[in-house]
Order: C-alpha cells, then sequence, then structure tokens
C-alpha cells in the first residue's frame, strides 16, 4: 500500500481543520441563528456550548484519528475495537449527505458574487434569491462548485487541501476584518451591536429548550463534529502535537470568525430596517444581506467582497466533507484518489440536485443531519472513548501534550458523563421538532 501523505506542519493542519470548521455555518447561520433566537441571548448559550461541550468533543475525535492513523472506518479496528466501525461509516455518510446541499448553497454563494458585481439583486432581492436558488441556475452554480471541489481533493492532502487552505483562511480573516471596520461606520451599528451583545438573561431562561437545540447543533456543526471529518484530519498528525494545544487553537480561531461574522451582519441588518425577516431560514438570509447592500453606497463591491468570504469558507469546509468519503474508498478498495474524487462528487453531486427544487427539501436534508444524524453520532464518540477506549484515550491526550494527568483524568470524565448527557436532551429535542415536522408537513 502507498505510504500515507501527512501534513507538511502542525501549521498546516491547524490552517486545514481551521478551513473545515470556518464555513457557511460561522458566516451565514451562526449570525442568522442568532437573529432568530434572541440575539444576545442565543450568543451565550451558543459559546457555552462550543467551549464547554465542543472542545472536549474534537478531543474525542483527534484521540481516535490520531491513534487509528486510518481513515475514519478503519481506525476503530485499528484500535483493536473493530466492532465500533459503524460510528465512523455513519460520520462518512453525514458527509455526504451534508456535502450534497452545502454545495447547493455554494452555489448561491457564486451567484451572489456575479449578483453583486452586475448589480442583479438591487432592485428585488426576493425575486433574485427565487431565480438562483432552484432550477437550472442552482444546478449549473452547484456542478461548479462541486467541480472546484473535486479538482483541490483529487489534487492531495497537501498539495491541494494544506495549500488551498493556507491561502483561505488568512484572505478570509483580513477581509472580514475589513468589512468589520466598514460596517463600524453604518448608521444601524450600535444597534445592531446592541442586539448582538447585550444578553438579557432573562430570555434564556425563559427560552431555555428552545435556544438550547439550535445553539448546541450549530456548536457540532460549526466545529465539523459528529462527521468523522476531525477523525480524518487528525489520523495524518504526527505524534508530537499537542492535541489540546491544536483544538484549542482551532476551536478559538473558529468562534472568532463567527463572532466577526457577527459584526458584520448585525449593522449590516440595522442600518436597513432591524432583524425582523432575516432569521427565518435558509433564504430570508441571503434576501436580508442582499438588499442592504443593495441600497448602501458602494454596495455592490462591498458585497462582491463579503459573498467571496463567503466562497472561500464554504471551499475550505467541502473540502473536508468530500475528503471523508475519499479517502474511506481510496484506502479500503484501492482506487486511487482522483478516480475516487471524480466518483464520489458527482454521486454526491446528483444527491444535492432534489434540493434544489426548492427550500423545504433543503430544509429536510438540514434537519435530518442537525438533528438526528449528528448527535447520534456525537453520542456514539463519547461513550467509545469515555467508557470503550478509555486508557487509549488517555494516553493519547498525554502525548506530546504538556497539559498534564489531571487535566487528560477531568477530560475522560467530562466526556463519560457531562457530553453524553448534554447530547442525549438536544437529540431528543431535535428529533421530536423533526418529527413534529414531518407530521405537519413542513418538508413535503
Ligand atoms: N463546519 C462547517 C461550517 O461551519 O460551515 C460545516 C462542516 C464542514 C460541517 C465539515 C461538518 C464537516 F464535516
Amino acid at each position: 500500500m502507498a505510504q500515507r501523505e501527512t501534513w507538511t506542519s502542525r501549521i498546516g493542519f491547524i490552517f486545514a481543520a481551521v478551513g473545515s470548521a470556518v464555513g457557511l455555518g460561522n458566516i451565514w447561520s451562526f449570525p442568522f441563528q442568532t437573529a432568530s433566537n434572541g440575539g444576545a441571548a442565543f450568543l451565550v448559550v451558543y459559546l457555552a456550548a462550543v467551549f464547554l461541550i465542543g472542545f472536549p468533543t474534537m478531543m474525542i475525535e483527534f484521540v481516535i484519528g490520531r491513534r487509528g492513523e486510518s481513515n475514519p472506518v478503519a481506525a476503530f479496528k485499528s484500535i483493536g475495537h473493530g466492532e465500533w466501525s459503524f460510528v465512523g461509516g455513519l460520520g462518512v455518510f453525514s458527509s455526504l449527505v451534508t456535502l450534497a446541499f452545502y454545495s447547493v448553497i455554494g452555489g448561491w454563494v457564486l451567484s451572489y458574487i456575479v449578483g453583486s458585481l452586475s448589480g442583479a439583486y438591487f432592485g428585488d432581492p426576493a425575486t433574485y434569491f427565487g431565480s438562483v436558488s432552484t432550477g437550472n441556475v442552482a444546478i449549473a452554480a452547484h456542478a461548479v462548485f462541486m467541480a472546484i471541489t473535486i479538482g483541490v481533493v483529487a489534487a492531495g492532502v497537501t498539495g491541494g487541501i494544506e495549500r488551498a487552505t493556507k491561502f483561505m483562511i488568512p484572505a478570509i480573516l483580513i477581509l472580514l476584518v475589513g468589512l468589520g471596520a466598514w460596517a463600524t461606520t453604518l448608521d444601524g451599528a450600535a444597534a445592531g451591536y446592541e442586539y448582538y451583545l447585550s444578553p438579557d438573561f432573562g430570555v434564556i431562561v425563559d427560552n431555555f429548550a428552545s435556544i438550547v437545540p439550535p445553539a448546541m447543533g450549530q456548536a457540532f456543526f460549526t466545529l465539523s463534529l459528529g462527521f468523522s471529518v476531525m477523525i480524518a484530519y487528525a489520523s495524518y498528525l504526527g505524534r508530537d502535537d499537542s492535541l489540546p494545544a491544536d483544538g484549542g487553537a482551532i476551536v478559538v480561531v473558529n468562534t472568532l470568525v463567527a463572532l466577526l461574522a457577527g459584526f458584520v451582519v448585525f449593522p449590516l441588518l440595522f442600518a436597513t430596517g432591524g432583524v425582523e425577516g432575516a432569521g427565518g431560514g435558509a433564504g430570508t438570509a441571503f434576501i436580508a444581506i442582499a438588499g442592504a447592500f443593495g441600497t448602501l453606497p458602494a454596495g455592490g463591491i462591498l458585497g462582491a467582497v463579503f459573498f467571496v468570504v463567503l466562497l472561500f469558507a464554504a471551499l475550505s469546509s467541502a473540502i473536508s466533507l468530500l475528503e471523508v468519503p475519499v479517502s474511506f474508498v481510496s484506502e479500503n478498495y484501492g482506487y486511487g484518489r482522483t478516480t475516487t474524487a471524480v466518483a464520489m462528487g458527482v454521486g454526491i453531486f446528483l444527491l444535492g440536485v432534489p434540493t434544489t427544487f426548492g427550500t423545504s427539501w433543503l430544509n429536510f436534508y438540514n434537519d435530518v443531519v442537525f438533528n438526528l444524524l449528528l448527535p447520534i453520532a456525537v453520542l456514539l464518540l463519547a461513550v467509545f472513548v469515555g467508557w470503550v477506549a478509555n486508557t487509549e484515550a488517555i494516553d493519547e491526550i498525554e502525548l506530546g501534550s504538556s497539559f498534564g494527568p489531571s487535566f487528560a483524568t477531568g477530560w475522560l470524565w467530562w466526556v463519560r458523563i457531562v457530553v453524553p448527557i448534554a447530547v442525549i436532551v438536544t437529540l431528543y429535542l431535535g428529533v421530536d421538532s423533526l418529527y413534529s415536522g414531518i407530521v405537519a408537513g413542513d418538508y413535503f
């Protein structure tokens, strides 16, 4: 078998993992989830979910990946617990389904870059959204987005993924800081910051059950957890890396990008009418943002910059979603990387086509992943690492780390008890809402 590639450096790994984490979830979904769940109240719960549950869960995937040193399905076997391989398989399946609709949204972003430069959405943002989000335009843009993703993955771990993310992540940060500085000059800036940053703790207490599931789902999704992606990426990691230090850096940068996106989006929305109507789902966010850019001076150029940032973020995440099934199939069945990337990419493209029929299809794909597949995978991973492979896990956490044994033990007990309880509550509420949606005919 061919020698496995490894990251050329620790920084290469961090860039790629940050590339996976930073995506549509941070720049598009986070501000709008915040807008539909009460502003700063949501932010507080979300940050707690990221640091208290997301960070320890990232360590779970890192432990399995580095110890397993292979694709996410084979990893369980090489740790000596082949009967748990289905958990890795579940993540691979979720990656396929997620990429199918993620790429469709990536296609919308491409259309919005074009629309910003041509001014096509300035007059009537809602009609523009309708014309690019469904039908042939959406299918064509989805195909272009998927083709770029396939190209990067086919080029390999170091030549493709590492190189692309090393360029895109700094670009995202620089452009977002620039847009955030511009947003301070908007008329709505003060009202936007107020809504975004002054939490009303009464709102959190009153709406606990409706805020927690989206906050937890968003935390897992934004950190790319439950999809076997971090297992796959950590498998290319060297023995001398500190898992907690790398994970901490990734979580912090990812959170910074989401916070920065809020500093752009909230002033923008409040400059042109507030958050009313912006948090209603997939399309409303695009319509609200485009509507705001369309009415501001130099809005077309700045809108194009915003959507380019979104495109880079979406691409670096899509790459990770394709890498997982590709590394699994090519390692397991011995096919070449390029052949596998093309074949799987075309399959995923076809799986995504139904979500161009209408946003209710897209919501269905999204909710199945968020409310069902993702929490189940995280729960199984926590039980596996906490109770089954716990000795190996402690070893891995301590290897290359300067945090000491009490950190590892504290983490283990957290993973054994707190993470599963939090995920079970989320799963229960999430399945309940998915089921009510199906019964009420919200999707079909
Ligand atoms: N973390 C990405 C985002 O926030 O958009 C989405 C994502 C990428 C989820 C990769 C899962 C994944 F495996």
